[in-house]
Parts: C-alpha cells; sequence; structure tokens
C-alpha cells in the first residue's frame, strides 16, 4: 500500500500531533450521552438508603410503611436479596471488595454503608421513599480514629519482596551513626476522595438470557468479570458497556450500584437504574487512605545517601484489605547502603478505600520528596543537584536496569524554563507586598507497564477502517489517541478511522489504570492495524463485509525483559504565603516529564496539568474529615470538602522531553497519574521556602500557616 496524503497532510505522523478529541463535539453539544441519562423503557429507579450507623447490626428495616408510597415498587435489604457468591478471584487479581456485595448479611461495617435499595417508579420517588425508610440498629462501639504517628498497635504489614509490604537491606542505624547529616521527620496525609464530575450510575436489565449493564466504569470487562461470578452467571451471558465517562480516578470498578441495580432488575424484571448521589460517594466509592511516614535519611557531607528508611502507615476497612502503598517510591528513587520500606495498614471502622489516581505515590512522595528538600537545606545543597547525586544506576531494590531514565534531564529543562539557577535557597526573604514568595522544587516518577490486550482492525469496503477494543475513555481521551495510533498503523489518515471502545463485548482488554490503558491498547491495536495494512496490499478489492484482523499482544507483553519501567518528571511551583491571614496562593508551575511518546499534545498537556492541579488541591485544599462521635463526615460534598477551583489554579504549564519506551512498539510510556506526583510535595517545599516553616501535614491550611508563623 502506498503512503497515501490527503491534501497537505502525510499520513503516518499522527501520533505527536494535536488533535482533539474526536467525540468532543458530542460532549459540548450534549449528544454524548453518559450511564445515567440513556433511556431506557420501563426503567424503574434504584435509591440506596444507607447506615447511620458507624458499627453493629440491622435489627430491622421498616419497609411496610414506605411500600405504600407513590411510585414504590420494592425495598432490598438483607432479609429479601438475592444471595451472591464474593469467593472468588477477581481480574486484577484480588478477592473482591466485600462492600460492593450488598445486602448478603445484617453486620454494619461503617457508617454509610449499603443497608436497603428502595426501588420506585421515578428517581424522585426512590429518593423520598429511601430518605423516609426507618431502619433500626444495634449499634457496638465503633473506633475511626486514625491517631497520629507511623506506628499503631494493630498495624501488621503483608510480607513479600516488590510488594505492598516490607523491604530492607543493610544496616540502618548504623549507617545513621556514620552520616554527616540526619533528617527524621513524620509526614502526614489526610483522607481524599476522587470526585469525579460524573457520579456512579449504573442501569442493568436482562435480555432474553443475558444480562446487559449500562455503567460508567474504567473497565466494562473488569465489571463484567466480577458480575459473573458474583452472579453465579457464564461470562458470555453478561454484557457491560460503558461509552462516556466522566472522569473516573481509581473509583470506577465494580461497586455497590451495578450490583444493587442488578438485584433489582432480577427481582423486578424490568430494568432498573441507580446512581450515587455525590453525598453517597463519599461512603461508596472509595477514597484515598490517610497517612503517617516517617522518613529517615543520612547522607554524607556531599549528599550522597547512606541510609533512607521510609514507612507509611495507612487505614483500611474491617471487611477488606486495601494498602496504599505510601513507601512505595522510595524503592525506585534513591538508594543507599541502608535501604528499608515499609507500607503498615490498620483496619479501622471505615469504608474500604481503593485506588486514587498515583495510589502510594501521591502521598508517598509528599513525605519523601519533602524529605529530600529538607536534606538539601541540611546540607547546604541545592535540591536538583542533591537529587541528581542521588540518581541510583540500579533499582534500589529490585538491583534489576532502567528501561530509560530521564528524571535529570527533566531537571535540567525544569530548571531552565522556571528560572531555577537565580533562586537564592535562604527561606523567608522575598515579599510582594503582604505576601511571602517561595519557589520549590520536587521529584515524580510512576510505574510504566503494559498489560495483555487485544483488538480488531476492519478494513471497510468504503475504503474507512474500524477498530474495535475495550478501552476505557474516562476522559483521557484514549479514544482520542488511539484514533491517531490506528491511522499511523495503517499509514491513513485520522479521518478515515473510527475506534469502538468501551464495551465488554469487544474482548479482552486493559483497564483505564495504573497509567496503563493507553500504552496496552494502543499495542494491540497498532499489532491489528499492521497486519491489516500487510493484508490489503496484497488484495484487489476489499469485500462488502469488510476485512477484519485480529490481535492478542499476551505473548509480547509477556516478553518483555524484566526491568525497572517508569516515567519520570521534575515538578516546580512558585507560592505566595499571606502570613497575616495564613493564605497560601499557588502562583505559577511547571512540570517537565519524561513519560514516553507523547501521543496526542493536546490531551496529554491536560492529562499533566489536570494532575498538577490536583497536585495544589491535595497540597492546599482536600480533606476529609470524620466526626468521632458519628463515624461519619463532617461536609460530605463539594461545600464540606474543598477542591481547588478556577480561582485557586494559576498559570500550570506541563511539557516533556523526548523519552521513547524503547521496548513499546508506539514509545509510549503512560502519563495518567504522574501529573500530581511530587506536584504537593513542590508547593510544600515553596511554601517552606517563602516562610522558613516546615509544612508536613497536609493540607496547608490557613490556620496551619498562622500557628507555625514565619521563621527567617
Ligand atoms: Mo488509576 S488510580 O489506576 O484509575
Amino acid at each position: 500500500m502506498t503512503t497515501a496524503t490527503t491534501g497537505t497532510r502525510t499520513t503516518g505522523h499522527a501520533v505527536g500531533t494535536a488533535h482533539t478529541r474526536v467525540e468532543g463535539r458530542d460532549k459540548v453539544t450534549g449528544a454524548a450521552r453518559y450511564a445515567g441519562e440513556i433511556p431506557f423503557t420501563e426503567l424503574a429507579f434504584g435509591w440506596f438508603a444507607l447506615s447511620t450507623a458507624a458499627r453493629g447490626r440491622v435489627r430491622s428495616v421498616e419497609s411496610d410503611a414506605v411500600l405504600e408510597m407513590p411510585g414504590v415498587l420494592a425495598v432490598l435489604h438483607h432479609g429479601n436479596a438475592p444471595r451472591v457468591d464474593i469467593d472468588y478471584v477477581g481480574m486484577l487479581g484480588m478477592p473482591p471488595d466485600p462492600t460492593a456485595a450488598v445486602f448478603q448479611h445484617d453486620r454494619v461495617p461503617h457508617a454509610g454503608w449499603p443497608v436497603a435499595l428502595v426501588v420506585a417508579a421515578t428517581s424522585e420517588q426512590a429518593r423520598e421513599a429511601a430518605e423516609a425508610l426507618v431502619v433500626h440498629y444495634e449499634e457496638e462501639p465503633h473506633d475511626v480514629t486514625f491517631a497520629a504517628g507511623s506506628e499503631h498497635p494493630d498495624a501488621y504489614s503483608i510480607p513479600g519482596p516488590g510488594g505492598p509490604g516490607v523491604t530492607g537491606k543493610g544496616d540502618l542505624e548504623a549507617e545513621l551513626a556514620a552520616s554527616a547529616v540526619v533528617l527524621d521527620a513524620e509526614y502526614s496525609t489526610p483522607e481524599e476522595h476522587h470526585n469525579p464530575m460524573e457520579p456512579h450510575a449504573a442501569t442493568a436489565r436482562w435480555d432474553g438470557g443475558r444480562l446487559e449493564v449500562v455503567d460508567s466504569n474504567q473497565g466494562t470487562l473488569w465489571v463484567a468479570d466480577e458480575l459473573a461470578k458474583m452472579f453465579s452467571l457464564d461470562p458470555a451471558a453478561v454484557r457491560v458497556r460503558s461509552e462516556h465517562v466522566g472522569g473516573g480516578f481509581g473509583s470506577k470498578g465494580l461497586r455497590a450500584h451495578q450490583v444493587a441495580a442488578v438485584m433489582a432488575a432480577t427481582v423486578l424484571s424490568r430494568p432498573v437504574r441507580v446512581v450515587m448521589t455525590r453525598r453517597q460517594m463519599f461512603s461508596l466509592a472509595g477514597y484515598r487512605s490517610p497517612t503517617n511516614q516517617r522518613v529517615r535519611l543520612g547522607a554524607d557531607a556531599e549528599g550522597r545517601l547512606r541510609a533512607l528508611e521510609h514507612s507509611s502507615l495507612s487505614v483500611t476497612s474491617t471487611v477488606h484489605e486495601f494498602i496504599e502503598s505510601g513507601a512505595g517510591p522510595a524503592r525506585v528513587m534513591y538508594d543507599a547502603p541502608a535501604h528499608h520500606t515499609a507500607n503498615r495498614v490498620v483496619r479501622l471502622d471505615v469504608p474500604t478505600p481503593t485506588f486514587m489516581r498515583a495510589p502510594g505515590e501521591a502521598p508517598g512522595s509528599f513525605a519523601l520528596e519533602s524529605a529530600l528538600d529538607e536534606l538539601a537545606e541540611k546540607c547546604g545543597i541545592d535540591p536538583i543537584e542533591l537529587r541528581v547525586r542521588n540518581e541510583p544506576a540500579l533499582g534500589p531494590v529490585s538491583g534489576l536496569p532502567f528501561s530509560s531514565r530521564n528524571l535529570p534531564a527533566c531537571f535540567r529543562e525544569g530548571a531552565r524554563r522556571f528560572g531555577w539557577a537565580d533562586r537564592d535557597p535562604r527561606p523567608g526573604l522575598r515579599r510582594d507586598g503582604r505576601w511571602l514568595l517561595g519557589t520549590g522544587t520536587a521529584a515524580a516518577s510512576f510505574f510504566a507497564g503494559a498489560m495483555p490486550s487485544t483488538a480488531a482492525a476492519t478494513a471497510e469496503s468504503d475504503g474507512t477502517f474500524t477498530v474495535r477494543i475495550n478501552a476505557a475513555d474516562i476522559g483521557t481521551g484514549a479514544r482520542t489517541a488511539l484514533t491517531l495510533v490506528a491511522a499511523d498503523a495503517l499509514q491513513v489518515p485520522t479521518d478515515r478511522v473510527r475506534v469502538r471502545i468501551g464495551d465488554s463485548d469487544l474482548g479482552p482488554a486493559m483497564i483505564a489504570g495504573g497509567s496503563m490503558g493507553t500504552r496496552s491498547w494502543a499495542w494491540a491495536v497498532t499489532a491489528a492495524a499492521e497486519e491489516l495494512r500487510e493484508r490489503l496490499a496484497l488484495s484487489d478489492a476489499v469485500p462488502p463485509e469488510g476485512i477484519t484482523v485480529r490481535s492478542d499482544t499476551t505473548a509480547a507483553v509477556g516478553a518483555l525483559t524484566q526491568k525497572e519501567r517508569h516515567s519520570f518528571g521534575a515538578q516546580f511551583a512558585e507560592v505566595a504565603v499571606d502570613v497575616a491571614t495564613g493564605e497560601v496562593r499557588v502562583r505559577r508551575m511547571l512540570g517537565v516529564f519524561a513519560a514516553g511518546k507523547i501521543v496526542n499534545p493536546l490531551t496529554a498537556r491536560g492529562q499533566f496539568t489536570g494532575g498538577m492541579i490536583w497536585g495544589i488541591s491535595m497540597a492546599l485544599h482536600e480533606e476529609a474529615v470524620r466526626d468521632r462521635n458519628t463515624g461519619a463526615h463532617y461536609g460530605a460534598d463539594l461545600a464540606g470538602y474543598h477542591v481547588a477551583t478556577h480561582a485557586d489554579v494559576p498559570l500550570v504549564e506541563a511539557d516533556w522531553v523526548d523519552d521513547p519506551d524503547p521496548d513499546d512498539p508506539v514509545g509510549i510510556k503512560g502519563i495518567g497519574e504522574i501529573g500530581i506526583v511530587g506536584a504537593a510535595a513542590a508547593v510544600a517545599n515553596a511554601v517552606w521556602h517563602a516562610t522558613g516553616v516546615r509544612h508536613r501535614s497536609l493540607p496547608i491550611r490557613p490556620d496551619r500557616v498562622l500557628e507555625a508563623g514565619v521563621r527567617a
């Protein structure tokens, strides 16, 4: 096949060129429908009633009264709901979080636990009835307090090298004693919530013998697989679709709403939709555990690390184990003769936390990258120079070589653009009227991997191409990125390619998660499209049914050699601090990343800056606070839980250095999570530079700034 051109556009160069979202027009005109808006005939609506008790048992659910209310069709609870199976291992290789298996017993493990689903003819009727439903509890004493400090009497770790538990080499105490400079500091991060724009929503219906679920999720097969196992169905009898997703950030896997919708659709034999409210999401959608972290660093007079210890304590529920691996970044970033990391967890009467953008790395990098900044100050070495001096040759824990490690290049380029060379390292010196000014930097990294996926590429008889892959576009621009990748592999212009995603019937593919979605999907799309192009070169004409080629990257991905594979980045922030009011404003931010081949600079920039803005939010605003007495949140909504809004976000720039992955067909590494990594530390380090005071607990609230004051 020849390399065709249309007009002035040369084919084969779509990857790396800015492209607006292929579904952008549908989204801004409202033509794109989200899971909670897709019409169904005979649709009924389920509304959750959540526990007001923080621990105990449901004694009774007074459903009779609400069954008399207008439109009410059913009240599902532990006494009458279908039984499900939770004794299985899910697609991600983990047992299911029993939180999703609603109404299976009378135990209440936390406030906000689903105790009933009221189903009615309209959403309003369901809500009215669910709010009127009286539930009696046998309450037991609860404990929701995540005490200060990185040790806790009930904390435990899961052993295993490279896993989320404990790693260690060398004599820590001896190396610390022999160090010229020692830092020992504790850091904490609060409970944080994903808050995607689109709440979780699912509609379930039985169509013949087949269960069909329309949902908003990060992987239709992930949800279909778990629903099939939970309801003991043939996997082929479950179809999950998820066309457009208004954000997920780790929270959109299998959750209570899909399971409750399937139960209700089964009981009522009609389609049932369950949508979470924003408030309900605070107990049903997962969240990032709070962390208490301790970092001990020992260095020689030149700033070379002799000792590194990072321990991180997080929280999980009493019903499921999820560990926020705050100590993870230290296993990649810095080496030392004595190197020890530990992730521990403590069970409390709270909902189960889950993956949230850069799980582990986001809170872990706040502690580690703050500690590096503190060490630089103590050593009298520039914080960038300190990091460059501590660039490891091999993975500090794994001993494996890095596939590529362009962190110094990110710092060089970032420092040049940010104007770092002129920086006076002394804190508390710069003023702009009532504001104290400071700048800070931090490093970022995130695992870069690929997972097996399948794809199909079809040459249609009209000269267009259809690519089918069970990808999920959760707002990242994945659908557009895959269009560019397919166009290049097919050597055709992008407007001749359509990409179909978000349907479990499309077959196995990686979820949108772990920064591995687009890379994994692009690999499969490239394989199918390249083979199709070769096939077309040998055929005269395309038959009416088209020519389809399928790919499966299981073998190719499995053949990847063992290496340390990561994206890297350098974050820079300038802040202004009003010490009279305690207000901290970020004035500008710059992130420079080495994150593989950038497929679509337009949407990639949005991914990076979105993460960085979340870093501002994490540094200054976000904090979910629990009431010890009720065990529930104060202000579980977007008024009580502050996220950065436009007025908080100044000039935020993201760029990248050339860093194609040597082992990926397109050169992709993955960019989903790295934007937030190190961003909060860069802001906190800038606050120190402005005020001379270290803030080791996030968020850096006005009251904390006021209390801490200024130290020149
Ligand atoms: Mo991400 S936290 O793997 O959605």
